[in-house]
């Protein structure tokens, strides 16, 4: 398999096959039944992104700014990362710690996220992993400072993201979707998951 290498920063081309990545939408369809998609709302509006999250932590976003939380805005406690999701990890990951999160991105055709570094854990030895599920979205990546020149890449569906080592703190995001390049989702858009550990 070949594999990109900028400072640091992995993408494992089609890690996942088909069945795999289908194995992964029921799965994460599972922990969305628990846990629904909402809308988290930063300082500048809604996002146009919807998230939802498995594992001890998930990522919440509201008008009193941005942490970890242990619970679903509803109240429940997030349902467990599901054992295909943890194995990617224990298979990509190389690190001795479980995730502690798995976040859940929800892209329309339109959503997009802009560019930010992911700093609200406590352990940067351990990696991001990120997965790429349905429609291609064009990742951008710079470096720890925003003004860092940046470099882009079309995720596909089934690619896996490792941000590890110098990329770990480095500014990324997502442009824009490609709509119509995958049948995984029959209506389209693209579920990503990344993977952290929090504490
Ligand atoms: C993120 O940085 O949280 C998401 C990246 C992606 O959607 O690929
Ligand atoms: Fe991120």
């Amino acid at each position: 398999m070949t594999m990109i290498d900028i400072k640091d920063f992995r993408v494992f081309p089609g890690h996942l096959d088909r069945p795999a990545q289908e194995t992964l939408v029921a799965a994460v369809r599972d922990v969305l039944r628990h846990a629904p998609l909402f809308r988290p709302r930063t300082r500048r509006g809604p996002m146009s992104v919807r998230m939802s999250a498995a594992g001890d932590f998930g990522w919440i976003s509201d008008p009193k700014g941005y942490r970890y939380e242990a619970h679903h805005p509803d109240g429940q406690p997030w349902p467990p990362i599901p054992e295909p999701v943890m194995s990617l990890w224990r298979d990509l990951a190389d690190c001795p710690r479980d995730p502690e999160c798995c976040l859940i991105n929800w892209y329309d055709g339109d959503a997009r996220m802009g560019l930010h570094q992911d700093v609200d854990e406590q352990d940067f030895d351990c990696p991001v992993l990120s997965v790429s599920l349905g429609d291609e979205a064009l990742f951008r990546m710079g470096g720890t400072d925003r003004r860092d020149p940046t470099t882009s890449h079309w995720l596909k569906s089934g690619d896996v993201v490792l941000l590890r080592g110098a990329s770990r703190r480095a500014f990324h995001g997502i442009d824009r979707l490609r709509p119509g390049t995958s049948t995984l989702f029959p209506d389209g858009g693209r579920l990503n998951l990344t993977l952290r550990v929090v504490t």
